[in-house]
């Protein structure tokens, strides 16, 4: 099967967008998406009715109008609409990997929240349909749109930080709370993710934390990751009652092709500043967003450049995404200005038909993740060789580039 690296489809004038999952995310979607020249909503689906109709009224109120779905089969219904270009999934995890099958095998583009799947079958699979049917099989993993992420991408392309030899990510995200409250804003927390979490004991959400650093050292791009071993420590309760148990810490270390190393972390049930760590190191220099965004540079590379001197450093190499969409994200949406940003390049590059910003391998190799870990501390931290969604292609591109 001839790969999907770089696919180009055919441009569209406009976009039409059907929505699956209508939830706490997808709510925020659609109102971004009014605001996004060429995008339209055309199909809307969710099982529960007020989300519907909240989603349609956000539609309604800037002059546009969907067709709407609210039953079991309602999903495959959008996938197979006449009047839908692209489906965007932001339903519950385990539902992920179905819809954007069929959502391809109907002609569809799939762009799918985080994680893109939970099993490394399924990671496949949608590799597999993606190449056959010649359709964009994107993952939604909006922070690799933030700022510093960004920057420090840029200042990697430039060797400013030389050979990157590690890098670590991560998800410590303090949800005690929300999770014993059982509420975030409309969703209830006891649902989905803790019931997934009851029952697996590897990394659940990889992608925020792996997404940024894989860009930066041109995973499949370059480079590939090629094992995996991790641990998971013990579980603990919230304190809430039994169905309020949430997990624990899982820790995990990446061996690359080319000999780099990657730490990746989830915890989301002990009290953490909110972090995704963010670190890079290379043979030049050294860059950390959490706690406090620092970088390091040669010849001074003991010594810790904050403050001004920073602020200086990244606005010489403001990434071009951050010009374009950032003044007006933040005017929409505050601090999830970057999902205004990603959500832009979906369309631009749709529009243009242009390679996505990401690929299905992206998206396959960062949400294999969540299989692999578990099998590993599973047995005790074992090595486990991860597979090469590209089929030997991962060095045919050099480093990545975002097209124009
Ligand atoms: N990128 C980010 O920063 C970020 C942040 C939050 C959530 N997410 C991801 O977004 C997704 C949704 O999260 P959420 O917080 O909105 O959850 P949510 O529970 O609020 O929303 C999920 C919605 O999907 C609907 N749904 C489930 N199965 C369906 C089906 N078969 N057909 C139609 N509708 C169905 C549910 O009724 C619900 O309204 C998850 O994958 C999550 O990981 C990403």
């Amino acid at each position: 099967m001839q790969n999907v690296l770089q696919l180009r489809c055919e441009p569209m004038d406009r976009v039409r967008i059907g929505f699956i999952g209508l939830g706490v995310r997808a709510k925020r979607a659609v109102e971004r998406m009014m605001h996004i020249e060429g995008a339209e909503v055309t199909a809307i689906c969710d099982l529960v009715a007020a989300n519907v109709d909240e989603a349609q009224q956000i539609i309604l109120s800037h002059g546009g109008v969907a067709d709407t779905f609210c039953d079991r089969e309602g999903w495959m219904r959008v996938c197979e609409h006449p009047n839908v270009d692209v489906v965007y999934i932001c339903t519950d995890w385990l539902s992920h990997s179905n819809i954007a099958l069929h959502a391809m095998n109907c002609g569809k583009h799939a762009a799918i929240e985080v994680p893109m799947a939970t099993t490394i079958e399924d990671c496949w699979k949608l590799v597999e349909t993606a190449e056959r049917t010649r359709r964009h099989c994107i993952m939604l993993e909006n922070c690799c749109y933030d700022e510093f992420e960004l920057t420090l991408l840029q200042m990697t392309k430039q060797g400013i930080l030389g050979e990157i030899i590690h890098a670590e990510g991560s998800y410590l995200h303090d949800l005690r709370e929300r999770i014993s409250s059982n509420d975030d804003g409309g969703r209830k927390w006891s649902n989905w993710q803790v019931e997934f979490m009851k029952h697996h004991n590897g990394n659940p959400y990889p992608t925020h934390g792996l997404g940024p650093i894989a860009l930066a050292m041109g995973i499949h791009r370059g480079d590939r990751m090629k094992s995996i071993v991790s641990v998971s420590s013990k579980r603990v309760s919230s304190g809430s009652g039994e169905d309020a148990l949430v997990g624990n810490m899982n820790s995990s270390i990446i061996t690359t092709e080319k000999g780099h190393t990657i730490v990746v972390q989830h915890c989301i049930s002990l009290p953490h500043p909110y972090s995704r760590s963010f670190l890079l190191s290379g043979t030049k220099g050294f860059a950390q967003k959490y706690p406090m965004p620092h970088i390091a540079l040669d010849p001074n590379g003991d010594r810790a450049i904050v403050g001004d001197e920073l602020e200086t450093i990244l606005e010489q190499h403001k990434h071009p995404f951050v010009q374009k969409y950032k003044p007006k994200g933040e005017a929409l949406c505050g601090r999830r200005w970057i999902d205004y940003a990603m959500d832009s390049r979906l369309i631009y590059c749709l529009r243009n038909g242009l390679p996505l910003d990401m690929d299905v391998y992206d998206a396959a190799e960062w949400s294999c993740l969540v299989e692999l870990t578990e099998l590993s501390a599973a047995n005790g931290g074992t090595p486990i060789e991860i597979p090469d969604f590209t089929r030997g292609n991962w060095n045919t591109l050099k480093g990545i580039h975002f097209a124009e």
